[in-house]
This record gives C-alpha cells, structure tokens and sequence, in this order.
C-alpha cells in the first residue's frame, strides 16, 4: 500500500500495520516534564503523524498543522464514536486500560453516530443564553463570577493581607467549580460537597472510580430535578432543546460540562495569571477587559488546556502524513504539537498586538468547542477581579520552575505559589450591569451553609495550612 509523504514523494508501506510499527510510549517522564522535545523527535522520526504507544494501546499522532485541519474539518472522514475502534471491536484493547474511565462515559465529546448531531444542536441552543453578552443569563453569570472571585479572595485574604498563597488552589481551581454549580442550577451550596468528587475523578487517584459513580448519581437526582422543576439554568434549557433526552443521558451530559469547565478554564485562569504577572509590564498595565482577552488568546494559543483532543478513527484506509492510516485506526490530533509545526509556528508573529486566532486550542471544524465564549468570559471576570482586589501578585517559583501536571489529554499547573498584597480598599463590585439590584445576595449561598459545605473546609484548610 502506498501513502503520500508531506514533501510530495512517496514510502511503500505494504503490510505494515500501526500495531506491527511497535510504536514507543508517549506518557513518559520526558513527555511529562517536556512534551515539546517529544514532539519534535516524533516530528523528526515519522513527520506530521507518528505511532505512538498510549499506555499499551497504540494509536496515531497527529502532529502536523495542516493534518489537523484536515483531520478536524472531515467529520465524515474521521467520525468520533468508540463503536469505530476496530481493535475495540476485536477485542485487543485490554478491559483495564487506565483510559477507559475517560472515554466511556458516552457523551458528546466522544460520541459520533446519529445521535449527535441533534445533541450538539441542543448544546449550542442551551448555551445560547450564557454567551449573548445581552442576554439576562449572561449578565448574571458575569456577576456570579465577580461574586464568586470576591468570596474566594476575601478566604486568601484571612491568611493575612500580605502574605503567600496558591492560587490554583485557593482560587482558578475552586472559581469554575462554583461557576459549574451555578451553570448546573444546583439549590444553594448543596452542589459544592458533589463537585470535589469531580475533582477526584481528574485526579485520577485510588477514590476516583467511586467519586465518580456518587457524582454520576447526584448529577442524575439533579437531572430528575430539573425534568419535574425546570429553571433558568444548564440543564433545563438542554431538556428544553433535546425533550428526548434519558435522565441518565442528560446526566452525562452535565458531567462533560462539569468536567470541562472545572479544568479546562481553571487551567486557563492560572495560565493567564502567570502571563500577566510574567508577561511584559505593559500587560500589566492595561488590564483593561480587552487586554485580558488578548492574553487569554496567546496563552491559550502556547500552551492549550488539551493537548490532544480525544481519539477520531479512520472511516476507510486514508493517507496521512507519511502513512495510511486504516479504516478503524485511532488518530489523536494533538494541538500542543501542531502549534510548535513550522508551518503554524512560523506563521504567528509574536510581536503584533492582536495574535492569530488561526490556533487549534478551542478544535477547528464541525466539532470545535461550543462555549468558548461562555469559558473566555469567565477567565477574564475571574482573572480581571484578581488583579483588582490584589495590589501586587508576584510568582514564588521562577515561571520556568512553576510544576505541571498532565494527562493524555490535558497539561495544567500543578500549583500557582504567588506573594500577594491585598488591595487596601477594595474595589466596588462592577455591578453596573448586573441584571438587578440585590444580585449578590440572590447568587451567593446562604454563607452559613456556604461555611459548612466540604469545599469551603478544604479551602479553609489550605489557609490554616499556611500554604
Ligand atoms: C478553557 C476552556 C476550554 C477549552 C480550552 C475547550 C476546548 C475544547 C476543544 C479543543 C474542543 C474540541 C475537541 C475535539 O475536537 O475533540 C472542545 C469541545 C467541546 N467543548 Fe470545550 N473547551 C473549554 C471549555 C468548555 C466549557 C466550559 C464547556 C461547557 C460549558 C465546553 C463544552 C464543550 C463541548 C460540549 C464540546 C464537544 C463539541 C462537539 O463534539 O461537538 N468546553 N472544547
């Protein structure tokens, strides 16, 4: 069989198979504390798509910018959907591969077939409300996430006015998960005590599975909630659009929402934090609303919250960088190295005031990620407020020293240790455009149960800690 080679000639590859190439394991100690070095040996041994071993299981890397695109932008060409897996349908993926946990709770991120394409319909009409800036909706998420910062800062702020703390966390970390309460409708605080069961399922530690089947069940008893008591929140506006929905479909649903915007925007506000507090003096400067959005979008660009997007397989034998990928075959399109491709990197230059939104960090195509307006709006409240009620926040570690943590799917910092002096008179709450007066009290939890529920223990915890 033969396949194209990316500088036009051609390798005769009859007979092998991505499983005969014996690829090397890509999760290694190198790949944790230098992904980019990995990158670019994969890119220097293989070109734009390489075989890689993940975790046992063999599967192809899509390094190359413009394979990417054309990977993302064929849905028909490269479908989502487990049931396309021909070694899943062989039987030749063992049953306690360690990311089966991540790829079998069936939702839309890694569902295809009929099925999805009236969900993601559903999704776009259910988020609509958050990300029209003039929606009431939208308001209201703006200042539940000022509100949320403020209680947040104010925790730190008992350790001392000046003085060192986490902020991821003390701050990014918990900040979406309230948020995520808040999109999901849970009555007052009782969410906070189920969302730190999802962050036992992406810590991956020895509790996950049984975090993850009490948050399974609670998010069900709320999906039952809103199907007998619909509010103005995530879930029943979704049940609005797509009535067909099962209970435990739509519980899923919540989970991918959960789990999407506990990490992937935590990861995005520390990320951003470190490049204001790191980044030239003049980002600084001018943390205008514009400029926060500005750094979010080259922050973003450099280091994506997924690295690599969740497996596509092959529809019928295709050629792909310098081999054939066959029909069945998993491909994982990794944006963290196909903004380091020559062809994408030496595109983007990093001396212009607006940079290139030609990226990957938010998909490309039919399948690109529907609330990324809903996540940028968050990061730059949250962000934004940061910088207002502290007068200086300086790193603890050297940037390049700050610790990550990764995933097959994910890169975030570990911790975000920073030297902080409390602003001495606080701000005033922009509450200008909220949606009514009185708006803090109607978003923020009775504070007594506030204190009492398990988040605020933990992070109370960290302040007695001193950390
Ligand atoms: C910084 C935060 C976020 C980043 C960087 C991000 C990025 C992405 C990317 C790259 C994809 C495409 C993955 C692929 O092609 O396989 C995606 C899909 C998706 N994202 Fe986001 N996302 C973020 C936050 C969120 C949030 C907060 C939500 C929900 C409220 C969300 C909902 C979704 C959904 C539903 C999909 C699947 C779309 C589909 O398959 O049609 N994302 N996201």
């Amino acid at each position: 069989m033969e396949s194209q080679r990316g500088d036009g000639g051609s390798v005769d590859l009859d007979g092998t198979s991505l499983e005969t190439l014996a690829p090397e394991p890509l999760l290694t100690r190198d790949y944790e504390v230098r992904p980019a070095l990995v990158y670019e040996r994969l890119r220097q041994q293989h070109g734009p798509v390489a075989p890689v071993d993940l975790l046992g299981v063999p599967a192809w890397l899509v390094l190359g910018y413009r394979e990417s695109l054309q990977v993302l932008q064929d849905d028909e060409g490269w479908p989502k959907g487990l049931e396309n897996w021909r070694a899943r349908t062989e039987g030749r993926v063992p049953s306690d591969w360690p990311l089966w946990p991540s790829l079998e709770v069936n939702h839309i991120l890694i569902q295809g077939g009929p099925g999805y394409r009236p969900l993601r319909t559903a999704w776009d009409v259910a988020l609509k409300p958050f990300q029209d800036p003039r929606h009431p909706q939208a308001k209201r998420l703006k200042a539940a996430v000022t509100a949320y910062a403020d209680e947040l800062i104010t925790l730190v702020g008992q350790g001392g006015a000046t003085g060192v703390a986490d902020l991821s966390a003390q701050f990014s970390r918990p900040l979406p998960l309230m948020v995520a309460s808040h999109l999901l409708g849970f009555p007052g605080s009782q969410g906070d005590d189920a969302l730190m069961d999802m962050w036992r399922v992406l810590d991956a530690g020895p509790d996950a599975e049984a975090a993850l089947e009490r948050l399974l069940a609670t998010l069900a008893e709320l999906a039952a909630l809103k199907l007998e008591k619909p509010g103005d929140d995530f879930p029943s506006y979704l049940l609005a659009a797509h009535p067909d929905l099962s209970l435990d479909q739509l519980a899923r649903e919540l989970f991918m929402l959960l789990g999407m915007t506990s990490d992937h925007v935590g990861i995005l506000i520390s990320n951003t934090v470190v490049e204001v507090i790191s980044g030239e003096g003049s980002v600084r400067a001018s943390l205008s609303a514009g400029m926060v959005r500005e750094s979010m979008n080259r922050v973003v660009m450099r280091k994506p919250p997924l690295v690599n997007f969740v497996p596509r397989f092959a529809a019928r034998d295709t050629p792909l960088g310098n081999y054939t990928i066959r029909a069945g075959d998993p491909v994982w399109v990794s944006p963290g190295a196909a903004h380091a491709d020559p062809l994408f990197a030496d595109h983007v230059a990093s001396g212009t005031t607006i940079s290139t939104r030609a990226h990957l960090s938010w998909g490309a195509g039919p399948r690109q990620c529907p609330a990324r307006e809903l996540a940028s709006a968050v990061a730059a409240a949250g962000v934004g407020r940061l910088f207002e009620r502290f007068d200086h926040l300086d790193l603890a570690l050297p940037a390049d020293q700050l610790p990550w943590r990764s995933s097959p799917f994910m890169r975030g910092l570990r911790s975000l240790p920073v030297r902080y002096e409390l602003a001495s008179v606080p701000p005033p709450r922009p509450w200008a455009d909220a949606p009514a007066p009185g708006v803090a009290e109607e978003i923020l939890p009775d504070p007594a149960a506030r204190q009492r529920s398990s988040l605020w223990r933990y992070l109370t915890g960290l302040i007695r800690g001193g950390r």
